[in-house]
């Protein structure tokens, strides 16, 4: 039976005053959902202060990105070490907003993927189709495509270890959420896919939905057979909406 994970993408948003009061209306009301994992990722400047106010905690924490290096002459970037050092759990890979806007292709991403792995964090691997390519049809090919990037480069049984979120761009912000039925079919896609490689892990990994989730929406969702929780961009920096959502999965 899988779990039920609810992880907040805060995006870049946040300062230290509002994480404070998000952060304290998130765990005051966490056990309610005691059966569901929460995680949130914030924005890295702001990792250490998460880490210390969600130590001992039921919510966990991660990163929205991660390098694909470990140490060296690489400006900018943020390795799965240093994240290791701050206890991050999770680390989102392949974002449509880092494909899209920052140019980060299949390869880069599967890249981002391993070093999440290798480093002992979990990689939340996004994928999805635009909108265009939705009306053309091509939405599998599209996915299997995004999928297939870290299977040859990892291997299938990679996955054990890692969650999957489909988010279709096209619902990612403009409250078009995909209906419950447009991502189970997804969603059962993306299992099926995993079941002609290796069964155990296509049954073990959770795949999350990502798009317009509300609390409003969220149960509906989460009572699909094949969506195991939720990726949440803007109703994940309100603690009361972030917290309806996850009590729609408890
Ligand atoms: P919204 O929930 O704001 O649509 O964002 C979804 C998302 O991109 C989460 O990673």
């Amino acid at each position: 039976m899988r779990q039920i994970l609810v992880a907040g993408n805060w995006k870049l948003n946040g300062s230290r005053d509002s994480i404070e009061q998000l952060l304290s209306g998130i765990v005051a009301g966490a056990g309610a959902a005691a059966n569901v994992q929460i995680a949130v990722c914030p924005p890295f400047v702001y990792i250490p202060q998460v880490a210390e106010r969600l130590a001992g905690s039921p919510v966990a924490w991660g990163s929205q990105d991660i390098s694909d290096q470990d140490s060296g002459a690489f400006t900018g970037e943020v390795s799965a070490s240093m994240l290791n050092d701050f206890n991050c759990k999770y680390a989102i890979v392949g974002h449509s907003e880092r494909r899209s806007l920052y140019a980060e292709d299949d390869a880069f991403t599967a890249r981002k993927f391993a070093a999440a792995r290798k480093g002992g964090l979990i990689p939340i691997l996004c994928v999805g189709e635009t909108l265009e390519e939705r009306e053309q049809g091509v939405t599998e090919s599209v996915v299997a495509r995004q999928l297939d990037a870290v299977i040859e480069l990892e291997g299938v049984a990679a996955l054990n270890d890692a969650v999957i979120a489909y988010e279709p761009v096209w619902a990612i912000g403009t409250g078009k959420t995909a209906t419950p039925q447009q991502a189970q079919d997804v969603h059962a896609f993306i299992r099926g896919k995993l079941a002609e490689l290796n069964v155990g892990v296509a049954d073990k990994v959770q795949i999350l939905y990502g798009g317009s989730v509300k609390g409003a929406n969220a149960a509906e969702l989460f009572a699909m057979a094949d969506i195991d929780g939720g990726l949440i961009g803007g109703a994940s920096l309100d603690a009361n909406e972030f917290l309806k959502i996850c009590s729609a999965g408890a």
